[in-house]
């Protein structure tokens, strides 16, 4: 059993990611923990309390960091994900649901040191929460058994960014929280646009869950028309795969292909967010990625056994 914190943004292919999560039986989801990123805190936080209750989901939920650690939170990318981050679809104005009185770093905290070496956390948004709880609590990396991390562009595919030619999303909305999280000796793994964007699920397949998924297929359905539409705009006629891919490689890393290396993230400057992993065995002189913890990225995926695990999970 995976016990597991869902560090999230939601977001639209956060919610999907969510329910992933939510539906597999080889899940304890121990904690929802919220960022900024695809809406403010207050967004983000409101729709993974709305998720909970929607969904019954138990776990308890610690609203986040509401801008990075240096300088502001930029406007969300209400074209992308809507206006109130679920696609626009009606959310009720009252919830039950209320947050943990912790923030979401100490929750973080809390959790790791009640289950050392057991907790694995998934991370889909801004790794603010992440560096936060790093740094108020340093001995906590060792105790974590695994990070999987939605984030990054590697150039594999040819791809650097999707917010910038050189920067992809999560890490371009904090770097220096993505390079503090990715010098951090805990073990790591980046699932990034390089595998994000090979995995599609095109409009039969999300017409397929909303058949065969019973309610959770139907606001999958209803949520992925925005996201749809976003992608269409950009000539993409299927939705990219971005978060459940993190929650895919949790429960399936045979579906992934990975290198190791010691990774940076460029926190200033033209390439701001771009993220760069020296290969493990690539020598040369000495360079900032000396000293530095090696993680894995994700190189290669498995994109219809992917489908077909999400598909059948649901
Ligand atoms: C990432 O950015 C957000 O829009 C998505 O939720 C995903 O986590 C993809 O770049
Ligand atoms: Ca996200």
């Amino acid at each position: 059993m995976h016990k597991v914190i869902f560090d999230t943004d939601p977001g639209i292919d956060d919610a999907m990611a969510l329910l992933f999560l939510h539906a597999s039986p080889e899940v304890d989801l121990l904690a929802i923990t919220t960022t900024f990123g695809n809406g403010t805190i207050e967004t983000t936080t409101r729709n993974a309390l709305y998720l909970a209750e929607r969904f019954g989901i138990a776990a308890p939920i610690g609203r986040g960091a509401g801008a990075p650690l240096v300088g502001a939170a930029g406007d969300p990318p209400d074209f992308v994900h809507g206006g109130n981050g679920l696609g626009d679809i009606d959310i009720p104005a009252v919830l039950t649901r209320q947050p943990d009185p912790r923030p979401a770093y100490r929750l973080i905290i809390d959790l790791v040191r009640t289950h050392p070496g057991e907790i694995e956390i998934v991370a889909v948004g801004r790794m603010t929460n992440l560096a936060l709880a790093l740094r108020e609590a340093p001995d906590i990396a060792p105790l974590v058994k695994q990070v999987v991390i939605m984030g990054g562009a590697f150039g594999i595919n040819g791809v650097l960014g999707n917010v910038t030619p050189a920067a992809e999303a999560n890490i371009w909305g904090d770097p220096l929280a993505a390079d503090e999280v990715t010098g951090a000796n805990w073990p790591l793994t980046m699932v990034g646009l390089d595998v994000t964007q090979q995995t599609r699920m095109p409009t039969p397949f999300l017409r397929a869950l909303a058949n065969e998924a019973g309610k959770v297929g139907r606001f999958i359905w209803e949520i992925s028309r925005f996201y749809e539409a976003f992608h269409l705009k950009g000539g993409v006629d299927s939705i990219y795969v971005h978060d459940s891919s993190a929650v895919a490689y949790l429960l399936a890393p045979d579906l992934f292909e990975t290198r190791r290396g010691s990774i940076r993230v460029v926190s200033e400057g033209l390439a701001f967010g771009m993220t760069i992993q020296k290969p493990a065995d690539q020598s040369g002189p000495p360079s900032p990625w000396d000293g530095r913890p090696e993680h894995r990225i994700c190189t290669g995926v498995d994109a219809e056994g992917l489908r077909r695990l999400y598909r059948s999970t649901l």
